[in-house]
């Protein structure tokens, strides 16, 4: 007898978490069934469940969760809470969390399924990886992360097609930061001469498209973490983010600097370097773009500057978007390309709510 109830607890209610409360709100509307109660939504300060599991108001959560004096449970609790109600329930993470994702495993292993655009879960040690699909193989609770990469863009749930159908990818190519893909539209665009380096990291930043202190995104973590969750998903076992070349666009000597703005301030005198990258891809008739790629048959993976044609499909991307490119048998030489928004509140909790609808149809 299928399960007609399925329970939803959220952790994180920022940008993510409004925006996917906005679509559980209509979803309701659109799908009675199974029907959806709220049992617990946190954020790292405060908490709103009943501990009789009696449902939560969707519309409206945000401002009763700012008027609550509850604490947040401690993970194992909030596992056991989960574990222990009279429904399936469904835990949505929409944190970045790296204590959320570590318990993972044990919400599980408890037959907690989970929904999440958080990376840390899938892209930290490759044990961490191992541990949550045993512990959801064994239970049969279900994960879902499709935007953890590329926001709510078909890019997961596009390469478990490629993979499970029998295809076989070769390469894997694109842009995986909108950051990123801002900064070099902008530096290095097709049309036009396109600004100094550091006045467009310093626009990036004043336009919301950089974290509070820029170097979190010119590092290239975010898209090394990226590339190893996707790298992982076509059966390469990388074991970091750390553990393949990726270059860095922080000029060593602004490495330590104590702030954001101490870096921004200092930038202008490496504007230099950059621009001799710019003039000999531009001498070449190519165009500077930040990329990630795996090459699967040689298990390689890098993330860095490289140069493209103008005519390439990576030269030509506009604004923040992100572009990926799979080479696979089957499509040969021309690529399957999946472009869009790959940041932005609603499109990510897209992602999230589409996973929710494939876990509550398998659950329930
Ligand atoms: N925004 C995008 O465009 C985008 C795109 C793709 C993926 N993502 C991913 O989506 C996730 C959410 O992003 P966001 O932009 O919504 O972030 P955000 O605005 O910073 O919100 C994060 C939320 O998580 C809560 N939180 C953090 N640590 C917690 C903990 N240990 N326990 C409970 N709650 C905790 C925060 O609560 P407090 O305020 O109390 O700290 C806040 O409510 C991240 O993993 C991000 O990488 C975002």
């Amino acid at each position: 007898m299928p399960a007609k109830e399925v329970s939803i607890a959220i952790i994180g209610a920022g940008g993510v978490g409004k925006c996917f409360l906005s679509q559980l709100s209509s979803l309701a509307v659109r799908r009675p069934s199974p029907k959806i109660n709220l049992c617990y939504i946190a954020t790292s300060r405060k908490a709103l469940y009943n501990d009789d599991y009696s449902p939560i108001a969707v519309d409206g959560a945000i401002d009763a969760l700012a008027s609550s004096t509850k604490s947040p449970l401690d993970l194992p609790k909030a596992i056991e809470y989960f574990a222990a109600a009279p429904t399936k329930v469904v835990l949505v993470d929409n944190t970045s969390s790296q204590d959320v994702a570590e318990a993972y495993p044990l919400a599980l292993s408890r037959g907690v399924s989970i929904v999440t655009p958080n990376k840390k879960a899938f892209s930290g040690s490759y044990k961490l990886w191992q541990d949550i699909f045993s512990a959801a193989e064994s239970s049969g609770a279900k994960v879902y992360h499709e935007s953890s990469v590329g926001a709510g863009l078909p890019v997961i749930s596009t390469l478990k097609d490629l993979v499970d159908t029998g295809d076989k990818v070769t390469k894997i190519e694109g842009v995986f930061s909108g950051t990123m893909s801002f900064l070099f539209n902008s530096f290095a665009p097709l049309e036009g001469q396109g600004g100094q380096w550091s006045s467009e990291v310093k626009k990036a930043k004043e336009l919301g498209y950089t974290e509070p202190d820029p170097r979190d995104d010119l590092n290239g973590l975010d898209v090394a973490r990226k590339l190893t969750i996707l790298a992982r998903l076509a059966g390469l076992p990388v074991e970091s983010p750390t553990s393949f070349p990726v270059q860095s666009l922080i000029p060593k000597q602004l490495e330590s600097c104590s702030s954001g703005d101490e870096f921004l301030q200092k930038l202008p005198e490496f504007d230099s370097e950059m621009e001799q990258t710019k003039a000999s891809a531009e001498k070449s008739g190519k165009v500077v773009r930040f990329v990630g790629s795996i090459d699967v048959a040689s298990k390689q993976v890098k993330v860095g500057l490289e140069m493209f044609d103008r005519s390439h499909p990576i030269a030509a991307l506009k604004g923040s978007d992100n572009i990926i490119s799979f080479y696979t048998e089957r499509y040969g030489s021309n690529p399957l390309i999946v472009q869009g928004a790959g940041a932005g509140g609603d499109v990510t909790a897209m992602g999230v709510t589409a996973d929710l609808i494939k876990v509550l149809s398998q659950i329930s």
